[in-house]
Parts: structure tokens; C-alpha cells; sequence
């Protein structure tokens, strides 16, 4: 069965530890991400087409039932839950009237997984058309030089020669070499963006966005190190949400860090790929880093991808057996290959799209269109 989506409307982040925590027994439900009440809501919803959206709203809140309103309106389908800390007759009547459709005490979210499979159930009834969803694909994992750009950079290039609406962006903040990859040039970049229109709207993020020859849409890393602090958690959430509707895939290049930005992208991807080494260190951090995603509630997201096996060192399985976790993707090594394409800048499954190891990618973005109810256009 495919899991209940859910999003979460609230800044406070005790209350998001608490509702991860209610819901993380319940493997139902996914909770997809989190939100603010602002204007990119309504496009957030468009783009995660969650089954429920659960909006807090504490005694001196107002205006999130105006965006309850909104949500009901526009988004038949998408069921409606208030969670507040004033419960009264007056209150209830009031959010029953914005088309929520169950009103839950703050002080006890313990039935929360509950609620929400039933109110969802109920509110597909008024379901609308399906939207077909965009797939957000952060790539990351522990160490520099596991062959993370290398992937997400050729993955990205892959969705687009196949006719998808594609974007790239490189939230590798302080290092980033996308552009290397890429052969673009880093006049315009992330930190351009949010210097120069805080605000940003999506004309903004389209006028900072570079296209590329295989069609994509790039959004780069800041040109230098010390640009990288411009850019921050609420920035990228933002970067990923209003973006979301315009594209069938966001690829984002992550550094292998769990800074804010970082952990803002993951929460906010729909699937994280992770790229090992097969070598012990390679396991050992990957290991570790299960389990910090784990604890956020990201382990759903995950898939693994082993780059560059080959005899003599660890293999799939040995990653399978201590991770407790299948290895969804192996690539093969291709040093002379990859060297040539980063020289060139000309991704390797633009060039070479018969060599093994753009085979592989291939393979995963074979994976992704099936997840989106497709074959490649
Ligand atoms: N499968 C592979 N075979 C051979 N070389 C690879 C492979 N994947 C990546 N590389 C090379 O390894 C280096 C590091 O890869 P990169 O993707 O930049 O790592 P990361 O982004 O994790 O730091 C690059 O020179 C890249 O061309
Ligand atoms: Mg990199």
C-alpha cells in the first residue's frame, strides 16, 4: 500500500519534533516535510499533493485558517487538520467552517497517526485529479569524492535529454563544482539570488538560473567560499518549494555535511539518494549517517548507491548486511571516462551515453520514471 503523505504547517521546531515523533511509529504515514504559512504554501501543497496537511495554530496565531480557506478550495483531496491549543466550542466551529475536518489538542498528539489515515481516507472521496508529482532527488553522502556531483550532475542531464522539465541546483555552498561539470560559467549563482532579491519570487529564481546544453535548468553554488553564508535554511526551503511546480525533477548536489542548508534539503527532497565508496570508511560514515537521518524520520527517502565497485573491496553485500538496507543502484568505475567528461564538461551520459558507467545512471533514472507513473518521454 502506498503511504499517506503527509505535510506539516508550523515554524516552532518543538512542535515539529513532536509531531515526528507522534508519527514515526506509523508506517503509513510519511511526513513529507515542513512548511510555513506564507505565500509558498499553496505551491508547496501543488507539489507534494500530501493526502493530509496538518496547520498548527496557537491561541495569538492568526490567518492559518484563512490559509485553510485556501487549501480546501483549491485542493480537493487534501485533508484538513488543525492541531491548537484552544479548543473550545467557538474555535471548533470556526475551523470546521474552513473546511478542516478534525480539530486536535497540542497537549496530546498521540492518536495524531490515526486521525490522519481516517480523515484521509474520507477526504479522497472529494478528491480532484491526480496531479502527477514531482520528484525532488537530493544526492548526497559522507565523504568529498564519492562521486556525488558526478551522479546528480549526470542524473539531472539524463531526466532532461529525455524531455523532462529537469532542474539542478548545486547546494554544495561552499565548494561547488557543478559548473565544472556542467561548463557553466558562476556570474549568477545562489548567492546572487538571495543578495539581490531576498524576497525571491520564481521570476527571480528563473532570471538566476542557467540553462543547460542538455536542457536544464541550473541554480549554481556561490562562486567563492565566503558567499556561502548569504544563503540560509529558510532560502533553500523556499529555493526547493517554488520550484517545485514548474519541474518534474529538482536534482540537488549536497555536500557531505548536515549543516542547515543540507538538513533543509533533505527534508524538503522526496528521495535522497546516498553514494558510498565501497571501503570501510565509506561504510562506517554511511552507517552513522542512517542513523541521524533516521532519527529526522528521512530513512523512507533513502536509497543507497554504491559508485565504484569492484573486486577486492567491499561489495553491495557486505554494505546490505551492516546497514540492514537493500543497495539500490551500483556503479561502475570508469576513471579514464570521467576524467574525460569533467575535462570537457559535457556529462558522460550526453557523450558517451553507451559507456557502463552512464549505463548505470541511466538505470537510476529509469527508476525515478517509473516512481512517477511513467516510462522516459
Ligand atoms: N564511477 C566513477 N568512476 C571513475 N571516476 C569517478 C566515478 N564517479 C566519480 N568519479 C570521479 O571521482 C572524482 C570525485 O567525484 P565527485 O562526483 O566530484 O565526488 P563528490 O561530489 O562526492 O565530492 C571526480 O574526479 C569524478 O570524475
Ligand atoms: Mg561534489
Amino acid at each position: 500500500m502506498s503511504r499517506f503523505k503527509v505535510l506539516a504547517v508550523v515554524q516552532d521546531e518543538d512542535i515539529r519534533f513532536e509531531i515526528r515523533k507522534s508519527l514515526s511509529a506509523d508506517e503509513s504515514i510519511a511526513l513529507v516535510g515542513f512548511a510555513a504559512a506564507d505565500e509558498a504554501l499553496l505551491t508547496k501543497i501543488t507539489g507534494y499533493a500530501p493526502h493530509a496537511v496538518l496547520l498548527v495554530k496557537r491561541k495569538e496565531e492568526a490567518g492559518v485558517l484563512e490559509y485553510a480557506r485556501l487549501i480546501y478550495q483549491k485542493h480537493p483531496g487534501c485533508a484538513l487538520i488543525l492541531l491548537t491549543d484552544e479548543i473550545s466550542l467557538e474555535s471548533v466551529d470556526s475551523a470546521m467552517e474552513a473546511g478542516i475536518r478534525k480539530v486536535v489538542g497540542l497537549n496530546d498528539l498521540s492518536s495524531l497517526a490515526g486521525t490522519i489515515i481516517k480523515v484521509s481516507v474520507l477526504e479522497q472521496g472529494r478528491g480532484g485529479e491526480k496531479h502527477k508529482e514531482t520528484r525532488v532527488i537530493s544526492v548526497y553522502g559522507t565523504k568529498g569524492g564519492s562521486g556525488k556531483t558526478n551522479l546528480a550532475v549526470n542524473l539531472a542531464a539524463a531526466f532532461s535529454l529525455s524531455k523532462h522539465r529537469t532542474a539542478f541546483i548545486d547546494l554544495c555552498l561552499i565548494y561547488g563544482d557543478a559548473s565544472v561539470y556542467l561548463d557553466l560559467s558562476t556570474k549568477d549563482t545562489i548567492a546572487e539570488l538571495v543578495q539581490e532579491r531576498s524576497d525571491f519570487t520564481i521570476d527571480d529564481i528563473k532570471s538566476f538560473t542557467l540553462q543547460h546544453a542538455s536542457g536544464l535548468n541550473a541554480i549554481l553554488a556561490p562562486s567563492k567560499p565566503e558567499f556561502a553564508d548569504y544563503v540560509t535554511p529558510r532560502h533553500v526551503e523556499k529555493l526547493i518549494n517554488l520550484m517545485r511546480p514548474y519541474y518534474d525533477y529538482i536534482v540537488i548536489d549536497l555536500p557531505a555535511d548536515f549543516s542547515e542548508c543540507t538538513l533543509a534539503a533533505l527534508e524538503n527532497s522526496d528521495d535522497i539518494l546516498i553514494v558510498a565508496k565501497p571501503d570501510i570508511s565509506g561504510l562506517r560514515n554511511t552507517k552513522m549517517a542512517l542513523d541521524v537521518l533516521n532519527g529526522l524520520q528521512q530513512t523512507e527517502k533513502i536509497k543507497l548507491v554504491i559508485n565504484t565497485e569492484r573486486k577486492g573491496l567491499l561489495n553491495h553485500k557486505d554494505f546490505e548486511r551492516v546497514l540492514d538496507m537493500p543497495v539500490s543502484f551500483s556503479i561502475p568505475e570508469d576513471t579514464k571516462n570521467a576524467v574525460i567528461s569533467m575535462q570537457r564538461g559535457i556529462p558522460i551520459v550526453m557523450g558517451m551515453s553507451s559507456n557502463p558507467m552512464a549505463k548505470a545512471i541511466l538505470g537510476v533514472s529509469d527508476y525515478f520514471y517509473k516512481l512517477r507513473g511513467g516510462a522516459a518521454k
